[in-house]
């Protein structure tokens, strides 16, 4: 089979393109800078058709039609004029996939055009630096160009004079970051309301209308200049405030025009309003936005959590919360064979000398985040009683690497029943993969030093591993597995590892963020697991009595505070203490009644209900503890919850208790407060965001496309 598939991620301009000088070969008007973020993202694969067969393209599972399917096409059509080889009298089957929350309008031309020109430049057999894939991307939409790099972007206006100079010149490239500059977006998703006039044909009307058109061009080249500055410093400030006013003056720009352009909604500007609240209160945060209803907001991740809880709340008579999503820098373009891909001999065939004769090395890199338990621990391991989980921004990373020889793996049991439920799952679909290495690094725990010993946290390596692992190896032997049928792959794994585990962990880390979840019957699982493939295959492709995964909507109007008290005395030994006296049904459905209370109190985002719902978990621990006579709550997990209490959240300890972690939940006034009372009770503070979910990224190294001249994926 020849052909690619190329994965990129959106881009949000925070100095706009907004206007070309060349609609033929897509040159913009200005320069523009923005940021790939890792939330949104496009997956393309190509596969190349028999000689004279028509393109078929295909997005999110449905036909593409119409003026969408010819920009496609067109494109298409532009990478083959520049194919030397066979190849370039092929169709194309193209299969996209945009990973984006659906009806967020934030399904982007950036990533859509970015992972085209990425699979149909490698499928067709050109070989292109990223440059060259930047301007050939920018002539899919201009913003794609950017979405080649990862992090902080600027696209080059290029040459102005002559046209061919331009389309040499005008290119994408990687800004020089301050190290220190660690940002974030919150996404405040509007109602689109009736379908507006797309980007491409509003920006011809306003160039060619608004009598603003040229100041818009004159203030964007030095709003570039400075925000490219103010990258390279680290000063978020300035490149907020650059990015704000050049969303302003865009937007005017096409009131201007006649008929007016307008995107923004009423929506919209009570966002505004909401952001300059917040700037009034101290917090950096800055808006801006695109084609569209929906703003953007830019500011330090350490405060994304205060930003997007200020932002949800919608104030006024009768207002509903808005929808708030959370995005940080992504990396750039990734592109990659298909399996079974031959290349022509000594690199392949197309323009440019580079990547000739070197060895093609394919890498996977994935990696979960770790977990903490709100409420249901002890109670979840009974098969259909629940707990809330969070997944947060730890992680464990694996890499594997294409090698020529299977080598043993030796990265643990967890790994290794992965191993074999993924192998079978492979050799069920009968699909075959190259041998590779794997190593791990772990963020879930400190590492030890001189003076201090490694400090683990408790926040679910295994789980975080089991899902890690899982990602990877089915990016490996390309499964395409759905979400359902991963968290059945890893929690199978896992019972294979460990009969009693509840699998909690595993859908935290898996969909991060909230989760509610319940265990699946287990004796039902285990009934019919076997090591034969088509038995495997049969059991992750069916659904399972009790399991239930359910991503929760983040709470804004209470957030969660983690406390560290020590290691614990031991895990294994508080759990058969407390199995071997039996769990009461009374503590089983008191949990299960707090678990559905706190659900509740999320979906309505009452911190008052849910504070409640933590008190009353904390009690039922301490008499799980009592009865079975183990500390679950420690006298430092007692004073964790104390302090807690005295800033008005509810506290109680997290998973099996003994020590490790305790939750503080609610609205807290005084961070540093909290933070210094509880230092004081001994206990450690952990600043740790909600996490987004499992990630996978791809490359090939040493490959022409991918490698060459970045450093940002
Ligand atoms: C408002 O790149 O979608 O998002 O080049 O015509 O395909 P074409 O337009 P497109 O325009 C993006 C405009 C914008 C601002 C920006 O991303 O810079």
């Amino acid at each position: 089979m020849t052909g690619a598939t190329a994965v990129a991620h959106a881009n949000i301009a925070l100095v706009k393109y907004w206007g070309k000088r060349d609609a033929a070969l897509m040159l913009p008007a200005t320069s523009s800078v923005s940021l790939t973020l890792d939330a949104f993202l496009t997956t393309t694969t190509i596969t190349l058709l028999d000689e004279g067969q028509p393109d078929q393209v295909e997005l999110d599972g449905a036909p593409l039609t119409g003026l969408a399917r010819t920009k496609v096409v067109r494109f298409l059509d532009l990478v083959r004029s520049q194919v030397p080889s066979e190849r370039a009298g092929r169709g194309a089957l193209v299969v996209s996939r945009n990973d984006v929350p659906t009806g967020a309008g934030l399904a982007s031309s950036a990533s859509a055009f970015a992972a085209l020109a990425g699979a149909a430049s490698r499928a067709y057999g050109l070989e292109l630096d990223r440059r060259e894939l930047s301007r050939l991307a920018r002539r899919g939409s201009g913003s794609a160009s950017r979405s080649v790099f990862g992090g902080f972007v600027r696209w080059n206006a290029g040459d102005l004079d002559d046209p061919a100079r331009g389309d040499e010149t005008s290119y994408a490239e990687p800004l020089p970051t301050a190290p220190d500059l660690d940002v974030a977006m919150a996404v405040v998703v509007l109602d689109a309301g009736p379908k507006r006039i797309g980007s491409r044909e509003a920006m011809a009307h306003t160039v060619a209308t608004s009598p603003y058109f040229p100041a818009w061009v004159e203030h964007t080249e030095r709003d570039a200049a400075a925000a490219t500055a103010a990258i390279a410093a680290g000063d978020l400030a300035t490149l907020g405030e650059i990015a704000e006013a050049s969303a302003m003056r865009m937007h005017a720009t096409m009131l201007a025009s006649y008929p007016a352009v307008r995107y923004l909604s009423a929506a919209s500007l009570e966002v505004l309003d909401a952001v300059a609240a917040l700037r009034a209160d101290g917090v950096g945060a800055w808006a801006t936005m695109d084609a569209g209803p929906n703003v953007k907001v830019l500011c330090a991740a350490s405060d994304l959590a205060q930003v997007q809880a200020a932002l949800a709340v919608r104030r006024g008579a009768g207002g509903s919360d808005r929808r708030v999503l959370a995005a940080w820098p992504g990396p750039g373009l990734r592109t990659e064979d298909l399996p079974g891909e031959d290349r022509p001999a000594g690199g392949p065939s197309g323009r440019g000398p580079s990547g000739r004769g070197r060895a093609v090395t394919r890498q996977v890199v994935a990696s979960a985040p770790g977990k903490f338990f709100v409420v249901g621990e002890y109670a979840v391991v009974e098969a259909g009683y629940p707990g809330v989980l969070i997944g947060v921004e730890r992680r464990v990373t694996l890499t594997l690497t294409e090698t020529a020889e299977q080598g043993p793996i030796e990265q643990g049991r967890y790994v290794a029943a992965v191993r074999a439920v993924i192998g079978a799952l492979a050799t069920a679909r009968g699909v075959t993969a190259a041998p590779y290495l794997m190593e791990t690094s772990s963020a879930l725990k400190d590492a030890a030093t001189a003076s201090t010993p490694a400090r683990k946290y408790g926040l679910g390596s295994s789980g975080a591993v089991t899902v890690a692992a899982v990602r990877a190896l089915d990016a490996w032997y390309g499964l395409g597995l759905t979400a359902a049928e991963r968290l059945r792959a890893a929690i199978l794994a896992t019972l294979r590892v460990n009969p009693r585990a509840s699998g909690g962990d595993v859908a935290a880390s898996l969909l991060g963020g909230w989760v509610a979840y319940a265990s699946p019957d287990r004796a039902w699982v285990a009934g019919r697991d076997a090591d034969a493939p088509d038995a495997v295959a049969a059991l992750v492709d069916e659904d399972w009595p009790g399991l239930e995964a359910t991503a929760l909507p983040a709470p804004s109007a209470f957030g969660l505070r983690i406390g560290w008290t020590g290691d614990p005395a031991s895990t294994t030994d508080l759990v058969s203490a407390v199995r071997a006296v039996g769990v009461p049904t009374s503590f089983l459905t008191g949990s299960r009644d707090v678990v559905v209370d706190l659900r509740a109190a999320i979906d309505a985002d009452d911190a008052d209900a849910a504070r409640d719902a933590v008190r009353r978990a904390r009690v039922l621990l301490r008499g799980l503890g009592e009865h079975a006579g183990v500390a679950i709550e420690t006298p430092e997990l007692a004073a964790l919850i104390e302090v807690a209490e005295r800033h008005g959240l509810a506290a109680k300890s997290s998973g099996a208790g003994g020590g490790d972690c305790g939750i503080a939940l609610g609205t807290l006034a005084d961070e540093a407060g909290l933070a210094g009372d509880w230092a004081a009770a001994g206990v450690v503070p952990l600043a740790l965001r909600v996490a987004s979910p499992s990630q996978v990224v791809e490359s090939v190294v040493g490959a022409s496309t991918v490698t060459e001249e970045n450093g940002d994926d």
